[in-house]
């Protein structure tokens, strides 16, 4: 099968690492006194299950040949209490293992998605969304098999092992050497599939990983797709997708059953052994009774090492996925608060850059010595050809990037010197894609100051002239929108963008202005709105639109990452360079 560009594999870890489970540990920690609490209440449990067989041996050996009536009411009436033990062992022990797991999992879940809150942007560009949100979801959820059953089964089994390897031994060491003839044999076999099993399970994740991945772009994309006829590619796209991890699925799975049978096979030959051995010499060296109690304790023995094993299978399972779990909590973000940052005191908004220099990548400068002074107060606008470093320079003011040379000052603070959410809270960025969230116009505005009360929001809305709009919809203020906001218009994403920014009241305001052409009436309507926003502020905007630019204080004309014309419209006007060209191919465009 042609393999597409979708099915692309993460890198996999070679060796088996244990250090997982040690940090796994760290997530259980808090959690110990209860886990003790529980694996008390399971010793408990099996030690009073284990009594059985052992009275069953006393009522053969004891009770029948000497016909001793109140020995049997005695054993009796003690295996009845062991009965009601265990049930009630059973019922505490389900109910607290899966709340247990579950807390230790939400905790897991909060840490992932804390992190991923602090994440640079360059994170998300570079790996599909779809892989990001299956480690949150799926694969944390896929722990919770090895946490709420696997684990706390494993110490009850192995504590099964271990006590009836006690009574075992009690009752008659010799065939008890006898039943362990072939665990070597198992151990072979565990040691021979391991590493396939591993190998497996990792290809699993990933291929579950490339079809989450290409399931969120195409619904991501999906009017895109229709508007170009593609369903029936993407359609055979996924039927490749879906296919890979199937099979990976199959292949997985066969592996994994391969110890199962094995083990099967390993307790019925070891049973025989002892019918054989232990037949002959009943009478002699063993009795009825013992024998009767010996192999149910065999049946007990193997019990939990089948499960033993099967909580291997699902260890190598969960290691694919704690694999990416924890190198999505292990990913540094870029950019964190020096150890002596400072709160950044309420800001007047003078912005400098000292010769600043920047690169994405090394070795290619993206901004060459940049430098400038914008007093509080003023309005910037930065124009010049695409890929200049517009955006870039913005990206810098908000420490989204650190310069690699030079510096960038509010107010004579430089941005490394104080903490990026003191720095952050303070600008108000409009991204030239208004996002909005999922929740009402109002919720949507109030993402700006969460504690704004309607009024407020109201007036806000009514300053940036959004408030027309908004009334005209369905309930008003109180419609809901989904995620995106694809029920609005850009326009108007953008005018709630402008009500929300305006409710945050932050000193410096940066708008990366959408190129997108819009009416007339709604551009007039976001030219009032952000003349009303401007209002009072420091001002960054990345301007395609010629009443924009015309207003400001200042115009910065950027190309190749550096600033190659300055001044406000007039001056740059009369010096006739690359912004008289400019504006003229605009003006005249607008003629036309
Ligand atoms: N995250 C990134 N990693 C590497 N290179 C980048 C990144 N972002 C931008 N660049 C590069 O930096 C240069 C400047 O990009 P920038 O986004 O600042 O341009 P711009 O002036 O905003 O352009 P536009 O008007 O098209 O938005 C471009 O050559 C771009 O390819
Ligand atoms: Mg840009």
């Amino acid at each position: 099968m042609a393999r597409n560009k979708f099915d692309v594999d993460e890198t996999l870890e070679q060796e088996f690492n244990w250090s997982y489970y040690k940090r796994l540990a760290e997530y259980i920690k808090p959690y110990r006194a209860r886990l003790f609490k529980v694996l008390t209440i399971i010793l408990l449990a099996n030690t009073a299950g284990m009594l059985g067989p052992y009275f069953s041996k006393i009522a053969i050996d004891n009770v029948i040949p000497n016909q001793d009536f109140s020995l049997l009411i005695k054993i009796s009436l003690i295996f009845l209490v062991s009965l009601f033990v265990i049930g009630w062992c059973m019922r505490y022990r389900i109910i607290a293992i899966t709340e247990l797991g579950q807390d230790v999992l939400k905790d897991m879940r909060a840490s992932i998605f804390v992190h991923l809150q602090h994440l640079p942007f360059s994170y998300f560009d570079n790996r599909p969304h779809g892989k990001i949100l299956i480690r949150v979801v799926n694969y944390i959820n896929t722990l919770s098999d090895l946490l709420s059953n696997g684990l706390i089964n494993l110490i009850s089994d192995l504590f099964n092992v271990v006590i009836t390897f006690a009574f075992m031994i009690w009752i008659n060491p010799k065939l008890t050497l006898y039943s362990l003839a072939l665990l070597p044999i198992l151990f072979l076999i565990v040691m021979i599939i391991k590493k396939e099993q591993r190998k497996a399970f990792q290809r699993l994740s990933n291929k579950q990983s490339n079809l989450n991945a290409y399931i969120h772009e195409s619904i991501s994309g999906i009017k895109v797709t229709q508007s170009f006829a593609r369903e029936q590619e993407n359609l055979t796209i996924f039927n490749d997708v879906s296919d890979e991890y199937r099979r990976s699925w199959m292949s997985a799975a066969k592996i994994q059953f391969l110890l199962w049978p094995g083990v099967q096979n390993i307790s019925v030959i070891t049973t025989a052994l002892i019918y054989f051995v232990a037949i002959r010499q009943v009478g002699v060296e063993v009795s009825t009774g013992t024998l009767i109690a010996f192999l149910s304790y065999i049946n007990n023995f193997w019990d939990p090492v089948i499960n033993i094993g099967n909580f291997y299978n699902s260890l190598i399972t969960a290691t694919a996925y704690l694999e990416r779990i924890f190198e999505t909590i292990d990913e540094k973000p870029d950019i964190v608060d020096a150890p002596e940052a400072i709160e950044l005191p309420l800001i007047q908004g003078k912005v400098d850059f000292k010769s600043v220099s920047f690169r994405y990548e090394a070795g290619k400068n993206i901004l060459n010595d940049v430098s400038f002074h914008i007093e509080a107060g003023e309005s910037v606008a930065l124009v010049g050809p695409t890929g200049a470093g517009k955006t870039t320079i913005i990206n810098l003011l908000s420490r989204f990037y650190d310069v690699n040379e030079g510096a960038v000052l509010i107010d004579d603070y430089d941005v490394r010197d104080v903490t990026l959410n003191s720095l952050r809270s303070q600008m108000g960025v409009m991204l030239q894609d208004t996002f909005i969230f999922s929740g009402t116009i109002i919720d949507n505005i109030l993402y700006g100051k969460l504690d704004a009360t309607e009024a407020e929001v109201i007036a806000a809305a009514k300053v940036v002239h959004a408030h027309d709009f908004i009334i005209n919809l369905k309930d008003g203020y109180h419609t809901q929108v989904e995620e995106r906001g694809s029920t609005l218009s850009s326009g108007q994403r953008q005018l709630i963008s402008f009500a929300r920014a305006l409710l945050a009241d932050p000193k410096i305001l940066i708008l990366d202005e959408a190129t997108s052409s819009i009416d007339t009436k709604t551009e007039a309507y976001l030219q009032k709105g952000l003349q009303e926003l401007l209002k009072g502020r420091t001002s960054f905007i990345i301007a395609h639109r010629l009443s924009t630019i015309v207003n400001s204080d200042k115009i910065f004309y950027i190309d190749n990452g550096q600033i190659i014309e300055a001044g406000n419209h007039q001056t740059l006007l009369n010096k006739k360079g690359k912004y008289y060209q400019l504006y003229q191919s605009q003006y005249n465009l607008l003629q036309a």
